[in-house]
């Protein structure tokens, strides 16, 4: 539908904003697509690297471009000594979506070409925030629980290594896979709020460092990526699928969001929390362990009885990292991890084809006051 002149959209909703050759929601069938691929197809099939290279390129790579990519990546894990200090000195009680923001941040004043907008280096950039950021979330794993962060092993792939940073230990396969996969999905999201907020600041010809810290600054708040270790809390609030019930009418009659539920386009459903669902309930049967997935369960039963509310891609990703050993402090940051390589690839349509961004406002203030001087 025509935006009319003058017309508020609270909130941009259906405003389209760019032209873009990344991904694609459609809200109604409801689908994904990225780079031209259905995220059905995509999950299970595509490794966090090759994902990484069609975001950054457009194309899946060939088998040579794959072995290239991925050394250049393993090339990257490591974090200046500086950032690891500051991970250890900042106060335990920061929150660790502000942490995260910092240490990209100082990436950014440590990095003596970090003004370089030039294609390449803005590739290279891009490339080494995929890599380090995962290293930057496992250092903070590792400092919460009193250990020291372990160094990048760099004969694992991306999730291994990042996996094996966080715990100490190399996945079994079907755990590697489970975690693989949550990044997979997470990697993308059309003109999400944090998307939008890192093609804002890139429009003003800014550097890349600050676009990430704008796109991870808003990522964190609690109706955005956030909602995933909200999520998590709700279900230990809940305690039980007994209680599931209940639990939602009350949050329901006191106009509380749940966190997890609702989404701004996908009103019929969010294709990744159905791949989700699958996934973290196979876990869940394997593990012999399905408390977080019958609670889960049960409280999408009464959202959707009571309210017709449908799960995003939040809520079942939440029990899922839970049962593979993240905390819940860390999940966003997780998300943060993941959704670096798509921000990475708007960042780039933004700068190859930059009109500066500036919307307007429609003015409801007074009018016609005179200053009077004393
Ligand atoms: N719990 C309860 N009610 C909800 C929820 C929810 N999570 N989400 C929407 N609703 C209700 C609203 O209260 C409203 O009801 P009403 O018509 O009776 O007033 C109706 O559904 C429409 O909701 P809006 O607020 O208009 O939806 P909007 O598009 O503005 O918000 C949002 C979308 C922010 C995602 C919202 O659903 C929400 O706050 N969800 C919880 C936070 C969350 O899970 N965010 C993650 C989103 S996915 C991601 O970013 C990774």
């Amino acid at each position: 539908m025509a935006q009319k002149d003058n017309e508020v959209r609270e909130g941009l909703e259906g405003v389209v904003a760019f032209e873009s050759t990344i991904s694609h929601i459609d809200g109604t069938v409801p689908e994904l697509v990225i780079r031209g691929y259905d995220i059905n197809d995509i999950v299970g099939n595509l490794t966090f690297e090759q994902m990484s290279y069609l975001l950054l390129f457009g194309e899946l790579p060939s088998s040579i471009q794959l072995t290239d990519f991925d050394a250049e990546l393993k090339s990257l894990r490591q974090v200046p000594k500086s950032v690891l200090a500051f991970l250890s000195s900042v106060p335990k009680s920061s929150e660790p979506m502000s942490i995260l923001r910092t240490a990209v941040s100082m990436l950014g004043c440590i990095d003596s070409e970090s003004g370089l907008n030039d294609q390449n280096s803005v590739l290279i950039k891009l490339k080494s925030l995929i890599a380090k950021i995962p290293t930057i979330v496992a250092a903070q794993a590792r400092i919460n629980v009193g250990e020291t962060p372990l160094q990048p092993d760099l004969s694992l792939s991306h999730s291994s290594n990042y996996y094996y940073m966080v715990t100490g230990e190399v996945a079994d396969e079907k755990t590697l896979n489970a975690f693989d996969a949550v990044l997979v999905i997470y990697a993308e999201h059309e003109i999400n709020a944090s998307t939008f907020a890192c093609r804002v600041v890139m429009g003003t010809e800014s550097d890349i460092y600050s676009s990430v810290v704008a796109g991870i600054s808003a990522i964190k708040g609690p109706l955005h990526g956030g909602a995933i270790d909200g999520s998590m809390n709700m279900l230990k609030e809940i305690g039980s699928a007994e209680n599931a019930e209940n639990y939602v009418k009350d949050a329901l009659a006191q106009k509380r969001k749940l966190p997890g539920f609702g989404h701004r386009v996908y009103r019929a459903g969010d294709p990744r929390a159905h791949v989700l669902k699958r996934m973290t309930l196979d876990l869940a049967n394997s593990r012999n362990d399905s408390h977080w997935f019958d609670i889960a369960l049960e409280a999408e039963k009464q959202m959707a009885s009571l309210k017709s509310i449908i799960p995003n891609v939040d809520y079942y990703a939440a029990p899922l990292l839970s049962h593979i050993g993240f905390p819940v402090i860390l999940m966003t940051n997780v998300v943060t991890s993941a959704r670096i390589a798509g921000w990475s690839a708007h960042i780039l349509e933004q700068y190859g084809k930059n009109r500066l961004i500036r919307p307007r406002a429609k003015y409801t203030g007074k009018s016609g006051l005179k200053i009077h001087k004393p």
